[in-house]
This record gives structure tokens, C-alpha cells and sequence, in this order.
């Protein structure tokens, strides 16, 4: 087994292994994933150590919910997340498993957007029930903001905020339902609106923060830094790129697209350091984010038992200093962003 520090989130008295499972790909996200293999990545997650798993009512319309529940049931001591904000209705049109919102699940269900109180209440019990698991620790409103709802967005925020969907996350932590809720969303504009309206536990930032990119060291990781706000880095592989590298051909995904000129670019100059430094890229792009102390955990998405043991080969990977300095000075990372001081891991 690995050892995987812990790390608190925000004061909620929860703390969640720094390394998680980011359970997406159990939804079938892209591509089908069989029931043995989903269960394989967990248990695997499990026995390496791993002690936090994310995963949502979209991610395949279910299919990832009763995925973790089932291989959680008896194994206590892992803290979940799940997400609010979207209710499945039942759709007996749906009779495969074509990609849908990216996702290959046989789940006969529609997905609808609900932010309100009402809703909010009714994704939880829902969520319970797809897990079959009488507690989750933490619920992340998820997508909620302009990246994904585009000029819809106003009409969401209403429903969040004066529709009361804070209220009732704000009500579920009171009652001891959950131990903390934040939100789950790929913009950093609508973390600072939030944080704004109500105090919040933590964060799901999903791509924002990566060895890519580190423009939430201006306003959004000072904020959380004064708010007592951690933050769950999501996508740290740029949804891909940075797990990839830019060398092997095909298809280089960045943000569940292609990705443009400007990224493969930059990441061929990081890889160009990684190699002088016999670095591999995933582990720099892992361990650069555990690096921030705002940030309670790091996970990649791990759809096979074979990821999650090369993700904890990745965790383990001494990386120097000199790798930092030398992607600061050739610009490659923002100066002012904190990197691994040492091989040490924060432990609580
Ligand atoms: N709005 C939100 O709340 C939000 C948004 C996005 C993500 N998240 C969370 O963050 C988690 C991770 O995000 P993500 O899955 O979108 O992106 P990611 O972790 O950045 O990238 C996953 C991709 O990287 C590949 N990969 C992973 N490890 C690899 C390795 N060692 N070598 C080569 N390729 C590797 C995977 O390929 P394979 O499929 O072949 O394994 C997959 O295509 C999600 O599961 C979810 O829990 C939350």
C-alpha cells in the first residue's frame, strides 16, 4: 500500500486522502467500462491507499453513483462526494448506450437542471438512494455558472441562491447530513460569485489549476486562503494532455476537446524540461497542485485497476527542485506559484 497523507477540508473536520479517485470515468465516460473493471479500479484505489472518491448523478446518469456505493458498502473510512444540481427523470426511450453528454450509459434517465431548494433536497435523497449509502460527507453544486449553461446561467443562480438552493445545503450540513458542500465547476469566475453569497467548505475546481495553467493564484486561492476554503483539484491532466504528453500522436485532449496549438505547444516545452530532468509529466502535473496549501486532494479520473497503479507509481516519483526552478525561469510556470518544497508530504 502507498502511503497517502490526509489532508483537512476547510473546518469542516473531514479530511480526505490527497490523492482521490475521480469516479467520471466509472460513468463510462467516452468509452463503456464493464462492471468487473469498475469495481477493479475501485478496490484497487482502495488497497493502494486511496481514502476519498468524487463522483455525481451525471456521470452516466447514475451508473458512477451505484458503481461507488456498491464497492464502498463495506469499506468505511473513505469520505464521498457526490453533486447537486441535476435530477434524472425516467426515460424509457433510452434503450442503449449511446454517447450521451459524453457519457456511453445504458441508464434510462434524462437529466434536468434544478438548483433550488426543493431540488437540492431531492438530488441528496436521490443520490442516497443510487449509492445505496446512508451518508455522503460532502456535496458539490455541480456546473453551475456560464461554462456550462451559457446565457442560461442568471436563471440557475436564482434558483441557487434567492430559490434556496444554499439554504438547503447550508440546512443538510446543519442537520449533520453531510459534513460540508462547496461547488464542483470548470471556471473560476463563479467560485468568487459563490464564496461572495455564502461561506463554503470547499471547492471542485476541475482544470483551473493545473501545471497548464495557474491563473486562480490572482483572486480565487487567495480568497479561499482567507476563507478557510480548500480546494479538490478535478481534471489535473487538463482532461488528458497532461497524463499524455504531446508525443505518442493521435488525438491530445485538453478540456474534453482537442486540443488548440497555443497548449500543445506549451506542453512540449514542459516536456522538453521533464526529460532533462528524467520527470515524467503526470507525476509533475500531480504533484505540482499538492503543492498549494489551500489544496486538500488531487483526483484524476481512474477508470481501470491499471490506472490507479500507475497513478500511485505516479504519486510516489521524487521529482527535484531543480525541475521547478527550471520551468519558472523559461516561463513555463507562473513565479509566483508554489511548488514542492520537498519529498516530505503534509500529514494531519
Ligand atoms: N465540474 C466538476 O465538478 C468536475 C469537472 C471535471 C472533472 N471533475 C472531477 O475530476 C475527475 C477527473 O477529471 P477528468 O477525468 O475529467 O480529467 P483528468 O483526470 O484530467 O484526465 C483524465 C484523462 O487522462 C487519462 N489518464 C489518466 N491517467 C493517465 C495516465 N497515467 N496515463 C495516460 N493517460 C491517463 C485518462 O485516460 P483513460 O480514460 O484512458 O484512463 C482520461 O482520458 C473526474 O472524475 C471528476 O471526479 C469534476
Amino acid at each position: 500500500m502507498t502511503d497517502i497523507a490526509c489532508r483537512p477540508v476547510g473546518r469542516t473536520g473531514l479530511s480526505v486522502s490527497e490523492l482521490g479517485f475521480g469516479a467520471a470515468s466509472l460513468g463510462n465516460l467516452y468509452h463503456p467500462v464493464p462492471d468487473a473493471d469498475a469495481r477493479a479500479a475501485i478496490d484497487a484505489a482502495l488497497d493502494a491507499g486511496l481514502r476519498y472518491v468524487d463522483t455525481a448523478p451525471h456521470y452516466g446518469r447514475g451508473l458512477s453513483e451505484r458503481r461507488v456505493g456498491d464497492a464502498l458498502r463495506q469499506r468505511p473510512g473513505v469520505a464521498i462526494s457526490t453533486k447537486v444540481g441535476r435530477l434524472m427523470d425516467p426515460d424509457a426511450s433510452i434503450t442503449d448506450d449511446a454517447e450521451r453528454d459524453g457519457f456511453r450509459s445504458p441508464m434510462p434517465f434524462r437529466m434536468r437542471y434544478d438548483y433550488t431548494y426543493d431540488g437540492i433536497l431531492r438530488s441528496h435523497e436521490h443520490s442516497l438512494q443510487r449509492l445505496g449509502l446512508s451518508r455522503v460527507d460532502l456535496l458539490y453544486v455541480h456546473d453551475i455558472g456560464r461554462y456550462t449553461h451559457g446565457e442560461a446561467a442568471a436563471g440557475y443562480w436564482e434558483q441557487l441562491t434567492t430559490g434556496g438552493g444554499l439554504r438547503a445545503l447550508d440546512r443538510l450540513r446543519g442537520e449533520g447530513a453531510i459534513a460540508g458542500f462547496g461547488i464542483g465547476v470548470n471556471e473560476i469566475g463563479i467560485c468568487l460569485d459563490v464564496m461572495r453569497e455564502m461561506p463554503i467548505d470547499v471547492i471542485l475546481l476541475a482544470g483551473r489549476y493545473t501545471l497548464l495553467e495557474q491563473e486562480a493564484l490572482d483572486a480565487l486561492l487567495p480568497a479561499c486562503a482567507a476563507a478557510d476554503t480548500s480546494i479538490v483539484i478535478g481534471g489535473p491532466y487538463n482532461s488528458g494532455i497532461l497524463a499524455t504528453g504531446t508525443r505518442k500522436g493521435g488525438t491530445l485532449h485538453y478540456d474534453y476537446g482537442p486540443a488548440p496549438e497555443a497548449v500543445v505547444d506549451k506542453v512540449c516545452g514542459i516536456e522538453d524540461v521533464a526529460d532533462r530532468h528524467g520527470v515524467r509529466l503526470p507525476a509533475a502535473a500531480l504533484h505540482f497542485v499538492l503543492a498549494h496549501p489551500c489544496v486538500a486532494s488531487v483526483i484524476p479520473g481512474l477508470g481501470s485497476a491499471k490506472r490507479v497503479a500507475e497513478t500511485a507509481s505516479l504519486y510516489e516519483e521524487v521529482i527535484p527542485q531543480d525541475f521547478w526552478r527550471e520551468l519558472q525561469h523559461e516561463g513555463l510556470l507562473r513565479a509566483d506559484a508554489p511548488v514542492p518544497a520537498s519529498i516530505e508530504k503534509v500529514s494531519v
